[in-house]
């Protein structure tokens, strides 16, 4: 919507993954790395964690496309399964039939036999099976045991499953557990994704806003950028939303630049609607307050004067409220419409396999009207709820 204004072609800021996009900073690319190794690790987990937005699934996109040719990848990234349901969703990833005995529903030892069997023929042909899950902080410690029991298939050289445990934070914690002892011995490699630095920060924006078509001056001028880091904690997630509502608000005011007041009151629009409705309520308690305090002052003295510039003081002050309100509202009304989002073919596939197609995209599409000369953008742009993954399948 607002991207022909500062000359870009496209969006720069969508929360969607968008491969065009990828940013490898030196920390994404040692996060890669240590998954490329996890792939020729001899068996066990690797783990790779960081906070919540900071690019590991983005990273572990860009490892889907880079999977050595000998290797089969199954890739889970909705983990909040039984151990049953967990079993089934390998078994369908690395494309194993399971039977049950006797015309039965297959039971949760024969899928372990079947995943066994198919393990142990891969291995004979020389390839090497890895499973992936995403979003392993949600895993049950039930379902982290089978899975601490599939890394005990083996031959006598070699275990023969290498697992990729990735999630956030919480599941460092949750491997730190006394009852979790035993699988975090088989841990044979961790990396944690930390944010980006303030000067990753800059480059990352940068480097969006030029695949995004920029080609005159960056629109968020140094302080700006630094304002950004400080708030975002250099978080490549927050750092979109951040930039998008700043973009945005810029937009609305008719500037080309974005200063750090824009990237304030973006700040208070994006991150915390709460902390501004409660600035609102406060400037009105306040007035309240002020003008009820200043009455009871002047009622206890008697001053008809004192009681007169009170009231006045009060009223004005709620003329302010009632200002800032209807010029919110304004905004609402006449600014911009809520960002839709539409869905788009899977944006980065998996390994070019048969039958892989790697998490889907969602892509951010804004629409909307001229922009408003106001300074608020709280209502200009509701966010559509960020992409969850679409069905993905493995590599093989
Ligand atoms: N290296 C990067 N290059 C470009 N964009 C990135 C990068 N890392 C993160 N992003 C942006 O941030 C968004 C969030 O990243 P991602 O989904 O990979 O984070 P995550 O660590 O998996 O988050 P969560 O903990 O919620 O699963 C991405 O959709 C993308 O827009
Ligand atoms: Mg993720």
């Amino acid at each position: 919507m607002y991207a022909a204004h500062f000359g870009l072609k496209r969006e720069p800021f969508s929360i969607a993954p968008d491969p065009r996009y990828l940013f490898m900073s030196e920390r994404h690319r040692e996060a890669l790395a240590h998954l490329l190794y996890g792939v020729r690790g001899g068996g066990g987990f690797v783990l790779l964690t960081g906070e919540i937005g900071a690019g590991k699934t983005t990273v572990c996109r860009c490892f889907l496309e880079q999977v050595p040719p000998r290797s089969k990848v199954a890739y889970i990234f909705n983990p909040k399964l039984t151990a049953l349901e967990l079993l089934q969703s390998v078994c369908a990833e690395f494309r194993i039939d399971v039977h049950g005995r006797g015309g039965a529903a297959p039971t949760l030892k024969d899928h372990v036999d079947a995943l066994n069997e198919h393990l142990l023929r891969t291995h004979a042909e020389g390839e090497n099976c890895v499973l992936i899950i995403d979003e392993a902080q949600n895993l049950s410690p039930d379902v982290l045991e089978q899975l601490r029991l599939l890394t005990n298939l083996e031959t006598n050289e070699r275990k023969l499953l290498q697992i990729i445990l990735i999630g956030q934070p919480e599941l460092r914690d949750m491997l730190a557990r006394p009852d979790l002892e035993q699988l975090a011995q088989r841990v044979v490699a961790r990396y944690h994704l930390d944010p980006l630095s303030e000067d990753e920060t800059s480059h990352y924006i940068k480097h969006r806003l030029s695949v995004a078509g920029l080609s005159g001056l960056i629109p968020f001028d140094r302080e700006a950028r630094h304002r950004i880091h400080e708030l975002t904690r250099g978080v490549p997630r927050r750092i979109n939303l951040l930039c998008d509502r700043a973009l945005l608000g810029a937009y609305a005011n008719g500037r080309q630049r974005v200063d750090r007041a824009t990237v304030d009151q973006a700040a208070i629009e994006v991150f915390d609607g709460r902390r501004r409705n409660a600035t609102v309520q406060w400037t009105r308690r306040r007035a309240w307050l002020t003008g009820g305090a200043v009455a009871a002052v002047a009622l206890g003295a008697g001053g008809a004067a004192a009681w007169w510039l009170g009231a006045r003081h009060s009223a004005a002050a709620s003329a302010a409220v009632a200002t800032a309100a209807a010029a919110s509202a304004a905004v609402a009304r006449g600014a911009v419409a809520p960002a839709a989002s539409a869905a788009t073919p899977a944006a980065a596939s998996g390994p070019a396999t048969a039958g892989s197609s790697a998490a889907g995209a969602t892509t951010a599409a804004s629409s909307g009207t001229a922009p408003a000369a106001t300074t608020g953008t709280a209502a200009a742009a509701a966010r559509p709820a960020p992409p969850r993954h679409a069905a993905s399948r493995a590599s093989r």
